[in-house]
């Protein structure tokens, strides 16, 4: 994968820094020029996937979130949400549309659903015990003169 910028920010599982990883990808972002659109997409999907780090891979405990953020050619977005928490039994299902783990904290069980229609790629490695991986793309239009 040819790399023409990135960068790498390890965060503790804090609540508060769901804003801050969406604040790191707005700042990294601008400099492709995004629409409004995009940029909004981008944040929303970095926003579920750190929200469910700390809310489900945290679950009761909390660790470290390692957020990757890289520019590839062709105007690619590329994003990786690491956590080293509880891991997935069953990612199939855990990606199902209204599926969640959690309804008595309100969870939607929109997270997968929205971060696959607002990026164009979204892939998830788990392991029970080892922890989740969630990778997403997503090419912006291509620029205006
Ligand atoms: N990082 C993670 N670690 C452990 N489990 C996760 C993680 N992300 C998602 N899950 C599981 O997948 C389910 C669905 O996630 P999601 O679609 O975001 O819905 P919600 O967060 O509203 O439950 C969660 O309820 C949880 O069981
Ligand atoms: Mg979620």
């Amino acid at each position: 994968m040819e790399i023409l910028n990135e960068i790498r920010i390890s965060m503790p599982s804090l609540s508060s820094n769901e804003s801050a990883a969406r604040a790191a990808v707005s700042s990294f972002i601008v400099q492709t020029d995004p629409t409004v659109e995009e940029l909004s997409d981008i944040r929303t999907a970095v926003s579920e996937a750190v929200t469910n780090a700390i809310v489900h891979g945290y679950r009761g405990t909390s660790g470290i979130i390692e957020l990757v953020i890289r520019l590839l050619p062709g105007r690619e977005i590329y994003i990786r949400v690491k956590d080293s928490g509880c891991g997935i039994t069953d990612i199939k299902k855990a990606m199902e549309p209204l599926f969640t783990t959690a309804p008595e904290e309100e969870r939607s069980g929109l997270g997968f659903s929205v971060m696959e229609s607002f990026m164009d790629r979204l892939s998830v490695r788990s392991k029970v015990g080892q922890g989740t991986t969630v990778t997403m793309r997503k090419k912006l239009a291509a620029h205006g003169s």
